[in-house]
């Protein structure tokens, strides 16, 4: 039975799924149209990146979207690195071929963990190389927001939640709203 992507939708922490680590997935009819609604899920709950665990698939797939005007003002631009994409990108088995040594500190968030909040550490550029929707290989190096968002979306797929990064301080800050998640679940 073929999925019908209009089903999926955005499951929250602590569903089992973003605690599995995902599989290559291949390029058919059939994933192409759960990227596209992907991108559909992103755009309508205001998000810049979402990855397939987060709508219950075990699959090696995420998409991003990170426009301009959400861009790190602070980061200096380099003409030549992208730090946001003008469409949205689809990433098929994505891999992170590089990185660099700096571990830079930005407050992050995450639609599968609703009014959470808290500082993540990670390299600021990144070469990325993946599928894209054509199956075409592409490889991109990213800095700023959209190397940023590339690697929240890609620790997805092996299970990695920002709740797993953040110093304990934050950890402690978001505790009664991680608490009210796992409780809920238990109602759902
Ligand atoms: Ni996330």
């Amino acid at each position: 039975m073929p999925l019908d992507p209009s089903t999926l939708k955005i499951d929250l922490y602590p569903t089992e799924v973003l605690r599995t680590k995902a599989d290559p997935v291949e390029l058919t009819d059939e994933t192409r149209a759960v990227a596209l609604r992907m991108i559909d899920l992103m755009h309508s709950a205001e998000g810049i990146g979402l990855a397939a665990p987060q709508v219950g698939l075990t699959w090696r797939l995420f998409v991003v979207h990170v426009p301009h005007n959400r861009d790190d003002e602070d980061t200096p631009p380099n003409p030549d690195l992208p730090s946001t994409c003008a469409e949205p990108l689809v990433f098929f088995n994505p891999e992170i071929t590089e990185t660099s040594k700096d571990l830079e500190p930005l407050e992050e968030g995450c639609l599968s963990l609703p009014g959470i909040n808290g500082e993540v550490r990670r390299p600021s550029t990144i070469t990325v190389r993946a599928t894209d929707l054509n199956n075409n290989t592409f490889e991109l190096k990213a800095t700023g927001l959209l190397a940023r968002c590339i690697q929240h979306e890609n620790d997805h797929l092996d299970g990695v939640l920002i709740i797993d990064k953040m110093p304990q301080l934050a950890r402690m800050k978001n505790r009664t709203k991680i608490k009210a998640l796992e409780k809920s679940a238990k109602r759902r």
